[in-house]
């Protein structure tokens, strides 16, 4: 834009400002004068510019793009967004978990995989990760891992003893830690990595038939890792490599796809097979339900502006549209109340009202009032009425998702499958979907992961850990801390090298 057809500069009121440059003062050497008015809007507006962070996910960045159905999945769930020829415009946003917002992208850690679809019938969000199962598998749990993946009280450092303390205590974690550990803890870039539900969800169709259903995102563009070193340089070279890499990706015109296929459980099954299906731990292995294509999503626009747009985006597992509903997994349940909560607090009470929040349908809630409201409440304001307000229609949508409860009331372990253990699925990780190379680098990646702080009696646990999961990797990592210990310091194995005491007690 050329000087003379810039716009003039003007106040939020939109009034015009007198400068761009100068403070109101008496004469040029005097003090500045409250009545500024535009200096104290420029001050207090940027004080304010900042929300919080999310408390988890706080690093990220995302694009906009649409989902189009490729194949009939009709039989399994009569959402209008997965009907054969529809395609629904959506929102995405990639993170990693446990650095706040101005940390690497390249730090090794899980990755969110967040989509608000933007359906025929409101908002459907499935906020997933770049993983399909997840730590722990209780919610009571989720705060306490988190925050052993965040920063101690006192010297406000991440802390790999903290890390390992919590991971040998929780061994429901070993097959997400196997999978951290290994070359998919580190995405090359977000276009590079697959999307998973990892949840299980409930799929419902037209004759109300219910079916249990996992989601698998697959990247198009192939899986591609960085190594731990690799990743480290790029840490310090471009702290926000994926945020870049997507962003002119697309605005290139290289536009990133996924196609998204999902395993489908008949309701049945679920009470009699090998492996609790709504244990957040544990995979369905693919020899048993495969996957069944559904559809692209492609990702086409970048936000113009990352904080209306993207930071502030709310997602939330409990926006669900008929035809799709939650499982009895009690990590997914508790999901669906702590978004919304985050939200309120992080955004304010009226995110949905925000352009990126808003779904494309009409809004008939009865919903009003409270701060930063702009949707406008119209009489009547109260539900039963005789005044033309909303009515529910029980007749369409009556019959919320469900299925058969009933119990004494207490806390205790899910019940156990047939082949529901810790280390099972984590094992058959590291014995039959890696190769040689793979196993040297999860062995190189765990090596060099506890050498870095991690002290007796979590050390000990950890090298168990590990064996529980495979024999000989659990060996190699033992062996492979001591030698490195070693090399780094001889001395110290005579005043008590930690992984060489291990060995000694363990001999
Ligand atoms: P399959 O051989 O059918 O599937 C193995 C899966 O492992 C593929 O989906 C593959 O994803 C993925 N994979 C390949 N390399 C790695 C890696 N380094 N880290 C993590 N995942 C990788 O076997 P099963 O379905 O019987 O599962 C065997 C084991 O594979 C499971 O115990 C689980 O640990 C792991 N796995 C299983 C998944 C599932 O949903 N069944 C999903 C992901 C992992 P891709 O095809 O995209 O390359
Ligand atoms: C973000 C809670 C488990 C994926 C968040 C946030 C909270 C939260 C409070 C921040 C939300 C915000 O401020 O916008 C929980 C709880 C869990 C849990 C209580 C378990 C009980 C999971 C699991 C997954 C997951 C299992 C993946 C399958 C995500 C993603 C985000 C996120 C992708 C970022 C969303 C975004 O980009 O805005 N979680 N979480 N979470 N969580 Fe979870």
């Amino acid at each position: 834009m050329t000087d003379d057809v810039r716009k003039p500069t003007t106040m939020d009121s939109g009034a015009p400002v007198e400068s761009d440059e100068h403070s109101l003062t008496v004469g040029p050497g005097g003090p500045i004068l409250l009545q500024d008015a535009y200096l104290i809007e420029q001050m207090a507006q940027f004080n304010r510019e900042r929300i919080p962070e999310r408390q988890p996910h706080a690093k990220g960045s995302g694009a906009f793009g649409h989902f189009e159905v490729t194949n009939d999945v009709s039989a399994y769930t009569k959402a209008a967004l997965f009907q054969p020829g529809i395609t629904t415009d959506l929102v995405i946003r990639f993170s990693t978990v446990a650095g706040e917002r101005g940390s690497p992208d390249t730090w090794r850690d899980p990755r969110g995989f967040a989509v608000k679809f933007y359906t025929s019938e409101g908002n459907y969000d499935m906020v997933g990760n770049n993983t399909p199962v997840f730590f722990v598998k209780d919610p009571m749990k989720f705060q306490h891992f988190i925050r052993s993946q965040k920063r101690r009280a006192d010297n406000n450092l991440r802390d790999h003893d903290m890390q390992w303390d919590f991971w040998t205590l929780s061994p429901e974690s070993a097959h997400q830690v196997t999978w951290l550990m290994g070359d998919r803890g580190i995405p090359r870039t977000w276009r590079h990595m697959n999307g998973y539900t990892s949840h299980t969800y409930m799929w419902i169709n037209a004759s109300g038939e219910r079916f249990w259903v996992k989601y698998h995102f697959k990247t198009d563009q192939g899986i591609e890792f960085f190594t731990q070193h690799e990743a480290d340089q790029m840490a310090a070279a471009d702290t926000d490599y994926h945020t870049r890499d997507l962003f002119e990706h697309i605005r290139d015109g290289d536009y990133p796809s996924w196609t998204l296929y999902v395993q489908v459980m008949p309701y049945e099954d679920a009470a009699g097979y090998r492996f609790n299906p709504f244990d957040l731990t544990k995979v369905w292995p693919h020899g048993d339900y495969p996957l069944i294509e559904v559809g692209r999503m492609t990702l086409d626009r970048n936000p113009t502006d990352n904080h209306a747009e993207i930071e502030q985006a709310a997602f939330q597992p409990n926006n669900f549209v008929p035809g799709i509903g939650p499982s009895p997994d009690r990590m997914l349940l508790a999901r669906l109340f702590s978004y919304a909560d985050a939200h309120r607090y992080r955004i304010g009470g009226n995110y949905q009202q925000l352009p990126v929040n808003a779904p494309v349908v009409e809004v008939n809630t009865y919903s009003k009032d409270g701060a930063m409201a702009f949707r406008k409440t119209t009489d009547p304001v109260y539900a039963p009425n005789s005044k033309g307000g909303p009515a529910a229609d029980t007749e369409r949508y009556g019959s919320p998702p469900s299925w058969y409860a009933d119990g004494e009331i207490t806390r205790a372990a899910y019940v156990s499958h047939a082949e529901d253990d810790d280390w099972g699925q984590a094992g058959t990780m590291v014995r039959e979907v890696m190769d040689d190379e793979a196993r040297d680098r999860l062995v190189d990646n765990v090596v060099g992961h506890l050498l870095n702080g991690v002290t007796e009696p979590v050390l000990e646990r950890a090298f168990q850990y590990w064996s529980n999961i495979d024999a000989k990797i659990g060996d190699r990592i033992r062996q492979g801390v001591q030698d490195k210990a070693d090399e780094k310091d001889p001395k110290r194995d005579e005043q008590g090298n930690p992984a060489r005491s291990s060995m000694q007690r363990k001999a």
